[in-house]
């Protein structure tokens, strides 16, 4: 298989900006945006967060098309309609994501317009 076909096109919303990314197929969605210099947190919940484990819901982003969950807390999401949580997707196929803008801890601010 060649590097191609190793990575996928993300497509990144960062309010009025658009940015497309190179991802390493199986990639963690979290990881991936972070080494690229995205910021998925809220000021304090960029320093205090559960690491990418699933469990403190502040890593959330929009994602289209949008993946099958695969862990119990974005499954719930999922459910009751909430952004995702970018530390639970895997990377498999092209995707645009949708940055969140995001208080303190991690709430989703109105979308600026
Ligand atoms: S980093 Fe905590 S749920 Fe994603």
């Amino acid at each position: 298989m060649s590097d191609e076909q190793d990575t996928v096109a993300v497509t990144v919303l960062d309010g009025d900006d658009e940015h497309t990314i190179e991802v390493e197929r199986g990639h963690i969605l979290r990881d991936a945006l972070l080494e690229h210099g995205f910021e998925v947190y809220g000021t304090v919940s960029k320093h205090a967060n559960c690491g990418g484990r699933g469990l403190c819901a502040t890593c959330t982003v929009e994602v289209d098309p949008a993946p099958e969950p695969e862990h119990w807390h974005d499954a719930a999401a999922v459910r009751f309609g909430y952004p995702r949580l970018s530390c639970c997707l895997t990377v498999t196929e092209p995707m645009t994501v949708r940055l969140l803008d995001k208080h303190v801890w991690g709430q989703v601010l109105p979308r600026r317009q």
